[in-house]
C-alpha cells in the first residue's frame, strides 16, 4: 500500500516527456511532442506528448493518458507497481506499510514473476563478485575475456554456482513458489530433485526498456562441443522473445542520440562493443531477427546498420536482415567484418580508432551491399547479372515509401546499367503480387451456409488485426477504384423507405462517406479522394484521365495502382456459389456492401478505443464515475449501429 501523500508527490513528480522518452524518441513540435507510437505498428509518427497537459496519446490508435496510465498499459503494471517504478525512477521513497498475508496473495502472478526475476538478477551478480566460487570461476572467466568491472555492472552481469540447486534453495527460502521458478525456467525438475538451469554458468540477464530484469541468458565455460554453448530463458509471460533485443535498456539514450542502431548477433558482440566506445548496438540473441524487434528499434531511430560476420551465415543472415528491416518502412546499411570475426573478437583485435575507422568504411546502403556481393559472384554472366537484378528489385519491393523507391531504382539503374523503366515495371509487378497476397490472407473468410448472410459485426471482429493497415487499406483501395473508374455509372440503390433511387456511383460514395463524417485513414488514399471530391464538385462528373494523367506523378502514379488493383469483394460471394458476373454489372451490389464494411470497420475501430478507455478509467483510482458512464454509453450506441450495419447488407439490390 502506498499512502496518498506518496501518490500525490508521485503524480507531480513525474515529467511526462521524460517517461514516455523511455521508451519513444520523441521530438518537439510546436509546444508538443511528437514521436512513433509503442502501442501500434504506424508508418508516420502520430504519437503526441503534451507537457502542458501532462498527457500523450495516439491519434493513431487512441492509446495514452497520463504518466501512470502509459507505463500501466505499456508494461502491463497494475496501479500500484507503475507508481512503484515511477518512484524509484524520480527517487521518491515509498513509505510502504507491511503487507499483510491477504495482500501478498493479492499481488499478481506477473508482479510475483517480475519479483523473481529482479532477484535472480541481483543474486546471479552478488554471486559473481563476492562468492568464492563467483570470484574463482565466473570473474576470472570474464577477466580473461577482458570484459571490464564497468562492463560487468552496466550489464549486471553474473554467475550461477555448479553445485546443483544453491539459487534455488536461496529463492525459496525467500519465500518464492517453486512453481514460479520453473515457469520461468531457472529451476528444472531433475528426476530426483530440482536443480539449477543454469548451474556452472557466466549469466548475461535480458533488461527490458525500463531496466528491470525479465530473462536470463547463460553461457558454459566448458569448452566441448556437446553442451550448447547459451542456454536462454524460455518463453514467459514477462519474456516474448520475438520483441525484445539485448541490450535495448542500455543502448536506447545513445540510439537517440546518435540517431542510429547497430544490430548485432551476440551478447558477447554488444557488451565488447560498448567496452569500444559504441553504445548504440543490440543483439537478436538466441533468435533469428524478428518483426517485432525491429519494430521496438524503430521507436528510437527509422536507421539500422548490420554488424555481422563476414561469413556465408553472416552473408545469409544480412541479407535476411535487409528485407525484414525494409518492410518495416527503415533505412537500412550493412558492414560486414572480416571472415571468422565477430564484433567481440575484431573490437578486440583492434584499437577503438581502427574499429571505428572500419565500420564507417565498410558501411554500406543495401543496394550497395547487394549489388556488390551478387555482382563479385556473377562477374560477366549474364544469367547471374539478371539473377542480382531480381534480388535487388525484390528488397526495393519491401520499400512501402514510394519517393524512396524512387530513389531506390535510380540508385540501382546506375550501378546495374538498366533502365529505370523497366527497373520500376518490376518493382511494380512485385508490390501488386505482396497486395494481391495480402488481400487473399484478409479475405479469407469462412464461407456461411446462408446466401449473403455475411453479418460485419461477427466476422469483421474476428477478422480485425489490431489496425492493421490492410484493415482499412484495401476497402479504401476497392472504394477510390469504383470513384475514379465508375464514378459516372449510374447505380440503382434502395433508400431507407423501399423506394428505389438512382444516383451516380460518385455521388452515392460521397454522401455515404460524407454523412457519416469519414475521412480514410491512409494518407494518399485520403489525399486521392478529396481531389475526386473538389473536381466533382466544380465538373459534376469524375474523370478518369483527371488522376491518371495528373501533373504530380505521385498521384498518377498511386491512382493507377488503384484501378488495376485486383481486389474485389466479388470473391466473397464467389465462395458462396453464386454466379460471378462482370465487376461494371454488380456495382450496385458491390459498392453499397463495401460501404457497409467500411463503416463497420470504422465502428469497430472506434468500438476498440472506447474500450481501452474504459479499462484505463476503470483501472484508475479514485474512480471517475461520471466519465465511465459516458463511455459505456457510447460503447451501447456503437454496438447497436454495428447490429443495425449487419442488417443493411441484405437490404442491398442484388
Ligand atoms: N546462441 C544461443 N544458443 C547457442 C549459441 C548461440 O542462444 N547454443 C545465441 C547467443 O545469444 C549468442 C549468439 O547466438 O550470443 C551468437 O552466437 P555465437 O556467435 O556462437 O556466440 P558469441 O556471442 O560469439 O559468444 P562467445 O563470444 O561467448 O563465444
Ligand atoms: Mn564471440
Amino acid at each position: 500500500m502506498i499512502d496518498q501523500q506518496t501518490i500525490g508527490k508521485i503524480l507531480d513528480t513525474a515529467d511526462i516527456v521524460d517517461v514516455v522518452s523511455d521508451y519513444v524518441t520523441l521530438k518537439k513540435r510546436g509546444v508538443n511532442y511528437i514521436g512513433s507510437c509503442p502501442f501500434h505498428n504506424e508508418k508516420t509518427p502520430s504519437f503526441t506528448v503534451s507537457p502542458s497537459k501532462g498527457i500523450c496519446k495516439c491519434f493513431g490508435c487512441g492509446a495514452g493518458g497520463n504518466a501512470v496510465n502509459f507505463i500501466m498499459e505499456l508494461e502491463n503494471m497494475s496501479y500500484p507497481e507503475a507508481l512503484k517504478q515511477l518512484a524509484r525512477k524520480y527517487n521518491i521513497p515509498i513509505e510502504e506499510k507491511e503487507l499483510s498475508d491477504e495482500e501478498k496473495k493479492e499481488k499478481s502472478k506477473l508482479e510475483s514473476l517480475r519479483i523473481i526475476t529482479d532477484f535472480a538478477g541481483k543474486y546471479f551478480n552478488n554471486a559473481l563478485l563476492n562468492s568464492e566460487e563467483g570470484i574463482a570461476i565466473g570473474l576470472s572467466y570474464f577477466k580473461e575475456r577482458e570484459v571490464y568491472r564497468t562492463t560487468i555492472d552496466k550489464f549486471q552481469l553474473g554467475y550461477c554456482s555448479n553445485k546443483g540447486a544453491e539459487f534455488t534453495e536461496n529463492a525459496k527460502k525467500n519465500g518464492y513458489k517453486e512453481e514460479l521458478l520453473t515457469e520461468l525456467g531457472l529451476t528444472k525438475k531433475g528426476q530426483y530433485s530440482s536443480f539449477d538451469f543454469f548451474k556452472g554458468r557466466v549469466i548475461f540477464p535480458i533488461h527490458n526498456l525500463s531496466g528491470h530484469v525479465i530473462a536470463f541468458g547463460g553461457r558454459t565455460l566448458k569448452k566441448t562441443k556437446e553442451i550448447a554453448k547459451y542456454f536462454n530463458s524460455p518463453e514467459s509471460p514477462l519474456y516474448h522473445k520475438s520483441d525484445v533485443l539485448y541490450g535495448i535498456y542500455q543502448a536506447k539514450r545513445s540510439i537517440t542520440s546518435t540517431d542510429k542502431c547497430y544490430l548485432v548477433e551476440g551478447y558477447t558482440d554488444v557488451t565488447s562493443l560498448h567496452q569500444a566506445g559504441v553504445e548504440n548496438v543490440v543483439a537478436s540473441s538466441g533468435t533469428a531477427l524478428t518483426k517485432g524487434q525491429i519494430r521496438l528499434i524503430k521507436r528510437f531511430t527509422q536507421n539500422i546498420t548490420i554488424l555481422y560476420d563476414g561469413d556465408a551465415a553472416g552473408i545469409k543472415a544480412a541479407l535476411k536482415g535487409i528485407d525484414l528491416v525494409l518492410e518495416q518502412g527503415m533505412n537500412v546499411k550493412v558492414v560486414l567484418l572480416p571472415e571468422g570475426e565477430d564484433p567481440d573478437s575484431f573490437s578486440k583485435s583492434q584499437s577503438h580508432t581502427e574499429l571505428l575507422a572500419y565500420i564507417n568504411d565498410q558501411e554500406k546502403d543495401f543496394i550497395h551491399f547487394k549489388s556488390e556481393l551478387l555482382l563479385k559472384d556473377a562477374k560477366q554472366d549474364p544469367v547471374k547479372r539478371a539473377e542480382a537484378t531480381r534480388s535487388i528489385i525484390d528488397s526495393i519491393s519491401k520499400v512501402s515509401d514510394t519517393f524512396l523507391r524512387t530513389e531506390y531504382v535510380r540508385t540501382t539503374s546506375i550501378i546495374m546499367k538498366i533502365k529505370e523503366d523497366i527497373l520500376n515495371n518490376e518493382v511494380r509487378k512485385r508490390i501488386h503480387k505482396i497486395i494481391e497476397k495480402e488481400n487473399k490472407q484478409q479475405f479469407n473468410l469462412p464461407s456461411t451456409e446462408s446466401n449473403r448472410q455475411f453479418s460485419p459485426s461477427q466476422s469483421e471482429v474476428k477478422d480485425y488485426n489490431e489496425f492493421g493497415k490492410e484493415y482499412f487499406n484495401t476497402i479504401e483501395v476497392a472504394l477510390l477504384k469504383y470513384l475514379i473508374k465508375y464514378g459516372n455509372n449510374n447505380l440503382e440503390i434502395e433508400n431507407d423507405i423501399h423506394e428505389i433511387e438512382i444516383k451516380t456511383v460518385a455521388q452515392y460514395i460521397f454522401d455515404e462517406l460524407m454523412i457519416d463524417e469519414i475521412n480514410f485513414t491512409n494518407e494518399i488514399y485520403a489525399d486521392i479522394f478529396l481531389r475526386a471530391f473538389e473536381y466533382h464538385r466544380v465538373e459534376g462528373k469524375i474523370s478518369q484521365d483527371f488522376f491518371i494523367k495528373h501533373t504530380d506523378p505521385y498521384i498518377s502514379k498511386v491512382s493507377s495502382d488503384i484501378i488495376v488493383s485486383k481486389y474485389e469483394l466479388s470473391q466473397l460471394y464467389e465462395k458462396q456459389d453464386i454466379v460471378i458476373e462482370k465487376e461494371e454489372r454488380k456495382l450496385s451490389e458491390l459498392i453499397p456492401n463495401n460501404i457497409i464494411i467500411y463503416k463497420s470497420r470504422s465502428l469497430n475501430k472506434l468500438s476498440k478505443e472506447i474500450e481501452r478507455k474504459i479499462k484505463l478509467i476503470s483501472n484508475t483510482k479514485p474512480l471517475d464515475i461520471e466519465k465511465e458512464n459516458e463511455l459505456l454509453i457510447q460503447q451501447q450506441k456503437i454496438k447497436n449501429a454495428i447490429q443495425k450495419m449487419s442488417g443493411l447488407i441484405n437490404r442491398v439490390i442484388p
